[in-house]
């Protein structure tokens, strides 16, 4: 994408995110407001909604540590990091997930501050953060590739990043969207280390929809083995795939029954890796 397009997608994220991700399942669960008793219903959902996400995300050796986290949402994650004793910062392009951190943090009387701004240009010095966290968001910002070489920038040596990205090779991708997903697959056989391209609205809404019914601005997949090519300036990477739904193919099971089967490690929508500076 050219420097305007960035421009535009950056802008697009922060008007579209400033609704909080998660938003309509608050709504379903019947979470009204931002006190302590509602944000714990909707947090005991998302952990239990995403239970791989302590496995992933190492919140017991966080204490005393300058955490950044990228992308916020809802705040679940940025609360229990900031209630794990890490020094807490939290970046998002959108004013709505900023200002419901800031609130959780003070209501909570938890230390920390969540900033609004671009990944793609972070207001933080370089080698800042001994461990940067970012799920389901650089995916977002219309230049995955760059958005990394920030996260590898903004650690100090040996400083771990903590990711999330969506997989090029789901169940979900191959069911709806098959041609892209061969095509992909093809030009990565050609020696093609990369996200699949520009994608249209529909795409975008399967994974990530407003209460509008509108997609989010941008979104990129991409395979373990490219996102392994954009992470080589980290001295290790490891990752491995997780989630699903119930949806085609997978139908006749519940969520909670297809998250015991071996598909969301062979088949699962996301990627969540691990790297070391
Ligand atoms: C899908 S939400 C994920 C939120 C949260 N991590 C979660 O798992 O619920 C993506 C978040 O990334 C943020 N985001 C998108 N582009 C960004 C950018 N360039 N810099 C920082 N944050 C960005 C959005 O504003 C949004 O809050």
């Amino acid at each position: 994408m050219s420097d305007q397009d960035i421009k535009a997608t950056t802008a697009a994220n922060a008007d579209f995110w400033d609704e909080l991700c998660g938003s309509q399942a608050a709504k379903q669960l019947g979470v009204v407001d931002s006190s302590p008793a509602s944000l714990k219903k909707f947090d005991d959902w998302y952990f239990a909604f995403y239970p791989y996400l302590d496995y992933h995300i190492p919140f017991g050796s966080m204490k005393g540590k300058r955490v950044l986290e990228i992308g916020l949402g809802y705040g679940t994650v940025s609360q229990r990091i900031a209630e794990s004793g890490a020094i807490y910062t939290g970046l998002d392009i959108a004013q709505g997930p900023v200002k419901m951190i800031n609130h959780r943090l003070e209501q909570l009387h938890l230390p920390g501050k969540a900033v609004q701004g671009s990944i793609l240009e972070p207001p933080f010095e370089e080698g800042s953060f001994d461990m940067i966290v970012a799920i389901g968001c650089l995916h977002h910002t219309g230049d995955l590739a760059l958005a990394i070489d920030r996260c590898h920038r903004l650690l100090r040596p040996a400083g771990q990043l903590i990711l999330m990205v969506y997989s090029a090779y789901s169940y979900r991708r191959f069911w709806n969207t098959p041609k892209d997903t061969l095509w992909y697959f093809a030009r990565e056989l050609a020696g093609y280390r990369g996200v699949i391209g520009l994608s249209s609205n529909a795409k975008r809404a399967a994974y990530d929809i407003n209460s509008s019914g509108d997609g989010a601005p941008h979104t990129d997949w991409i395979s373990i083995r490219s996102l392994e090519n954009l992470c080589k300036k980290f001295v290790t990477f490891s990752a491995c795939l997780e989630n699903i739904d119930q949806e085609p193919p997978f139908v006749s099971r519940s969520r909670n029954d297809l998250l015991t089967t071996r598909w969301p490690r062979q088949l699962g929508l996301d990627i969540y890796a691990t790297c070391t500076k």
